[in-house]
Order: structure tokens, then C-alpha cells, then sequence
């Protein structure tokens, strides 16, 4: 059953308020050395609640425990202790299968190395993740030639992750991370291989997608990536050092025009 720590099964009935994407609470990582004493504690109490429709930029110094973070919240780690919440379902009581299904469905993830497949077309590439969700050849071509339209690459069909520009590699992955329809886009630092410019444009797509309703959460050491994000959390040492709206962010939207309103998920 979905559960949110603040409302217990509300938001179906209370469609105006905030409803949880991710829920983090006295979340915990620690890494071990071999013999079992602590090597690193890396987050040590986080609380975090992510809603459906925001903009947020994971921020903090090298080493503050951004990427631990953020693979904890794509469940590509698990949590030592505390608890996570994805979309209402405590992810700590599933199964490794269980969750490995659960995150396919709910998240959309994108590397910084791009983490294509060199062999593979680029409509391969993004149809992959829907081989997983038992989609039928034909129907995931489909989904991946309409997607890749969506970020601007429908008149690269055929050509390999080799023969595109850095910029046009990551729109791929951000096409895979999007053709399951997620409910929330996460990205570690993915515009840290890019050129100033074609980061640029990368976020320039990310504002398209957050107007369009998509919840986005990524990691970024770059203050100027950060100041386009609605809201900032920053780290610091494993423990959030502030979490704040950045209050110029409608403003420099169109006319400081509301985002659009976030569609219901597919999920
Ligand atoms: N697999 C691991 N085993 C042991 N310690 C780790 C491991 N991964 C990260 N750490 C440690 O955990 C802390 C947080 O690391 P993390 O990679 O999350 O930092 P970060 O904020 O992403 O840094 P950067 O900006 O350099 O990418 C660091 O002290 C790091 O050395
Ligand atoms: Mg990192």
C-alpha cells in the first residue's frame, strides 16, 4: 500500500497537496572496510522529502556524500540504515528482483559518463530498459524512435553512441532514462563531461522537461548549474548543510509563469 510518512494514503483524495516522490528519513550509509570496522561514514541523518514536480539540485564539496546519496535514491545502493520512501513504498523491505522491477518503473536514471552501449544503435540503446519491463520488440523500436524525437535526435536513427558528439550521447541516455516514463529523473553531475555550451543545453532540455511535469533531482558541484534548479539542497560532511527554494526561479521562467501542472503518473 502507498504510504507517505506525513499522510498516511491522503494524496488520492487530496490531489492540491504535495505528494512525496521520495521520502529520506535519519538515512544512514556507511562503508565498511574488510574486517568490518567503519571505513567511511559517508551520509549520517539525512531528511529529505522530494515532490512530485520539483527541480532539485544535490550540491556540496568533493566528498560531502552527493553520490552516495544520489545512488541511494536511485536504489542502485542500499541505505544502512534509515528509511526511503520511493513513490510510498518502503524500499528497504524489498527483495533485490523486487527492487530492481520496482526502480525500472519509477526512475529514470542518467550517468555522467553517458553508460551507453558502443555496439548498439542509439534506438536500441534507448529501447533497452523496456526489454526488462517485458515490452514486445516492435512496441519498444516504437517508444525509442518517439523519445529520441522528444530530445532532438530522430534524424540520428541507425548511428552509434561513437558517432555523436558528448552533447548527443547524453540526450540518448536521458532518452533511456525517459522511454519508461519514470516518475522522477535522477542525474549524477550530467553535465561534468560536457563543454560549458552543450551543458547548456542539456539543462536547457531538463527545463522543458520539468515544465512538462517531470520531477528532477541531480547532483552538481557547478553553482551556475545549481541557480537554474528550483531548489538547492547542499551537504556537507554526510548531513545536509541547507535545503532552500531559489526565489528567482519563476521569475526567470517565461514571465514568471507557474510551472505547468504535474500529469498524474502512468505507475
Ligand atoms: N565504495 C566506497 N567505499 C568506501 N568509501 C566510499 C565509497 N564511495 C564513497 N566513499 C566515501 O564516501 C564519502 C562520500 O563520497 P561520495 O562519492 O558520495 O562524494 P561526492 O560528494 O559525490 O564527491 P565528488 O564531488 O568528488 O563526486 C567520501 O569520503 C568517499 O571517500
Ligand atoms: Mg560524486
Amino acid at each position: 500500500m502507498t504510504q507517505t510518512l506525513d499522510q498516511p494514503a491522503a494524496h488520492a483524495a487530496n490531489p492540491g497537496r504535495p505528494t512525496p516522490v521520495a521520502e529520506l528519513r535519519a538515512l544512514r550509509k556507511i562503508y565498511y572496510k574488510p574486517d568490518g570496522s567503519v571505513m567511511v561514514e559517508a551520509l549520517r541523518g539525512i531528511d529529505v522529502t522530494i515532490n512530485r514536480g520539483e527541480y532539485v539540485a544535490i550540491m556540496g564539496a568533493s566528498g560531502s556524500g552527493k553520490s552516495t546519496l544520489m545512488n541511494v535514491l536511485g536504489c542502485l545502493d542500499r541505505p544502512t540504515d534509515g528509511l526511503y520512501l520511493l513513490d510510498g513504498q518502503d524500499v528497504a523491505a524489498m527483495s533485490d528482483d523486487d527492487l530492481s522491477n520496482y526502480r525500472g518503473l519509477k526512475i529514470g536514471f542518467i550517468f555522467q559518463a553517458f553508460n551507453l552501449i558502443p555496439q548498439l544503435t542509439i534506438e536500441e540503446n534507448v529501447a533497452t530498459p523496456l526489454f526488462y519491463q517485458h515490452v514486445p520488440r516492435a512496441k519498444r523500436i516504437e517508444r525509442a524512435i518517439e523519445t529520441l524525437g522528444k530530445v532532438g535526435l530522430g534524424d540520428r536513427l541507425g548511428h552509434r553512441p561513437r558517432e555523436l558528439s558528448g552533447g548527443q550521447q547524453q540526450r540518448v541516455a536521458i532518452a533511456r532514462a525517459l522511454v519508461t516514463r519514470p516518475v522522477v529523473l535522477m542525474a549524477d553531475e550530467p553535465t561534468g563531461n560536457l563543454d560549458s555550451s552543450t551543458g547548456q543545453a542539456i539543462l536547457g532540455l531538463f527545463e522543458e522537461l520539468h515544465a512538462a511535469g517531470m520531477t528532477i533531482l541531480m547532483v552538481t558541484h557547478d553553482p551556475v548549474v545549481a541557480e537554474r534548479c528550483l531548489r538547492v539542497v547542499r551537504l556537507k560532511d554526510g548531513l545536509v548543510e541547507y535545503d532552500r527554494q531559489q526565489p528567482g526561479y519563476l521569475g526567470r521562467k517565461a514571465g514568471g509563469a507557474a510551472p505547468a501542472p504535474v500529469p498524474e503518473s502512468t505507475h
